[in-house]
């Protein structure tokens, strides 16, 4: 049988980056052969950080992880995939709130693409509850955000939040 490499690709916004989805590439780096790591910058959402610096920070976090590449794409996930030769659209799955807008997301980008299939990961239920802009509010608001992010990510939001403070 031909070794077959299989290259996945998780996309979002990663704004910023949390243990939520660092926990999601962990598993896919035990799974698929290689992972691309995308933001994608054509998001209808308002970033607090600009795509050269969430790209700083994700190419920071995962820097430890075997066989992960950071990049970021803008135009159609699907397309955006064949390029990359990525047979696997990875996306977590936290709670059953998120499972009709993945499906919704999977289904379309199916009739797309039918050759590029999506897998639905589940993280830890530590990180059920997660997502990136409960992370920003708690740091607006002052509070701690070290267990939701790892300390590279705390520190630039710390930062941020200082400059536009003023
Ligand atoms: N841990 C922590 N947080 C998680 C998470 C996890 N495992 N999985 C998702 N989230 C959070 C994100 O932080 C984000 O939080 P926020 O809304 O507070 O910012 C939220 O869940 C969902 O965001 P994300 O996973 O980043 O996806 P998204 O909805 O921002 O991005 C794209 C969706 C980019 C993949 C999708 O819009 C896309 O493919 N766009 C490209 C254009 C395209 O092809 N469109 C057609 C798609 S059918």
């Amino acid at each position: 049988m031909a070794n077959k490499s299989v290259v996945a690709l998780y996309p979002g916004t990663f704004d910023p980056v949390t243990y939520g989805h660092l926990d999601i590439a962990e598993r896919c780096v035990r799974v698929f052969d290689r992972l691309i790591m995308a933001i994608a910058v054509n998001s209808d959402k308002q970033p607090l950080f600009d795509v050269e610096e969430r790209l700083g920070m994700l190419r920071e976090v995962t820097g430890e992880l075997p066989g992960v590449e950071v990049d970021s794409f803008e135009g159609l996930t699907v397309e955006y995939a064949r390029r990359k030769g990525a047979q696997v659209i990875v996306r977590g799955l936290r709670a059953v709130s998120d499972f009709e807008e993945e499906l919704k997301m999977a289904s379309a980008n199916r009739k797309l693409a039918d050759e590029v299939n999506t897998v639905l990961m589940l993280p830890s239920e530590k990180y059920f509850y997660l997502n990136s802009s409960l992370v920003k509010e708690i740091a607006r608001l002052g509070g701690p955000v070290d267990c939701f992010v790892p300390a590279v990510v705390n520190a630039r939001l710390r930062e941020k939040l200082a400059a536009r403070a003023y």
